[in-house]
């Protein structure tokens, strides 16, 4: 068994955002990536400190919007149309799951598509179903990079995913069986009206989880051989550690891990790359800008 180190990836990967990064330092341009977070929930807290603490070490500019759960709605949209309209704001992200009561899909809708940096809004999702160019959601697009950069091609390989969110399983069900490089692959998605999962995932040459649900994943649940990409960031209780929980993915490590070729491990598998991948989209949202800023310049000084 070969364990997948998401740190190591995610350290080459921000190499070259950060020549990026650079590059348009000097062409007068710094990334921003607006953050907005409603509520108190520990896990979205410590994803959101995670995204800016990468941010600053990237020398991308991030805006700090963290809101109490009884936000209302139009504060939100009053926020995002703000943001819209922010010159210094090349990308948008709002940190889902929203506390309850939340317009959650018209407040991403409201989110401009060039600025769209989880890839959420429908234009961006419905270009990703059409194959167009456009910001990949960052988990997704994570797991892509991690076969790319780990020589795991899906090709012809039966991939089984266990969860159909827009955040995983629906963009990455798209991407995975797209024709061409990274793609080409038989998808199977399960979720919660799948009955026998087992059934399903015992024949998957690539197993990607994201359910939320602490180990559901079991070691006679898989063949060997399988690569498994453990999305999972759950917490549990545990006394013997000073914070009182510890983190386990949707996959039970003990029992998989010795079946698995390759296996991702929870913390430093997937996490880092799904935040490597926001960074990439900001960039790549401030490349845009600059582009476009550089045309409008031309076009006014040519006449
Ligand atoms: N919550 C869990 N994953 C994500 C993500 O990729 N983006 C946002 N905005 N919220 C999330």
């Amino acid at each position: 068994m070969e364990l997948i180190d998401g740190k190591r990836i995610a350290q080459t990967v921000r190499a070259t955002i950060q020549a990026e990064v650079h590059q348009l330092k000097r062409l007068g341009i710094v990334p921003g990536l607006a953050v907005i977070l409603v509520g108190e929930d520990p896990a979205s807290i410590s994803y959101v400190t995670g995204k800016e603490k990468a941010c600053a070490e990237m020398g991308i500019r991030s805006f700090d919007h963290r809101l109490p759960d009884t936000t209302p709605p139009e504060t939100l949209f009053h926020l995002i149309e703000r943001l819209n309209q922010d010159p210094s704001v090349d990308g948008i992200l709002l940190q889902l799951p929203l506390p309850r009561g939340l317009p959650e899909r018209q407040l991403l809708n409201c989110i401009d598509p060039e600025k769209d940096v989880d890839g959420f809004h429908p234009m961006n999702l419905g270009k990703l179903l059409l194959g167009e160019e456009t910001f990949l959601p960052c988990t997704p697009h994570g797991i892509l990079k991690i076969f790319e950069l780990e020589g795991i091609d899906p090709a012809g390989k039966h991939v089984v995913i266990l969860g159909r969110s827009i955040t995983v399983g629906r963009p990455l069900l798209n991407l995975l069986s797209r024709k061409g490089v990274g793609g080409n692959a038989t998808v199977t998605i399960c979720h919660t009206g799948t009955p026998n999962v087992s059934f399903y995932t015992r024949q998957a040459d690539i197993l990607v989880v994201a359910t939320g649900s602490p180990r559901l994943v079991q070691g006679s649940m898989v063949k060997e051989g399988v690569v498994v990409i453990d999305v999972g960031v759950n917490r549990i209780p545990d006394p013997t550690k000073k914070s009182g929980y510890r983190l386990v993915g949707d996959v039970d490590f003990d029992s998989v891990a010795p079946k698995a070729s390759k296996i991702t491990p929870v913390p430093g598998g997937v996490g880092p790359m799904t935040i490597t991948m926001l960074l990439y989209n900001t960039v790549w949202a401030a490349k845009k800008r600059e582009k476009s800023n550089r045309s409008v310049q031309g076009r006014s000084v040519g006449g």
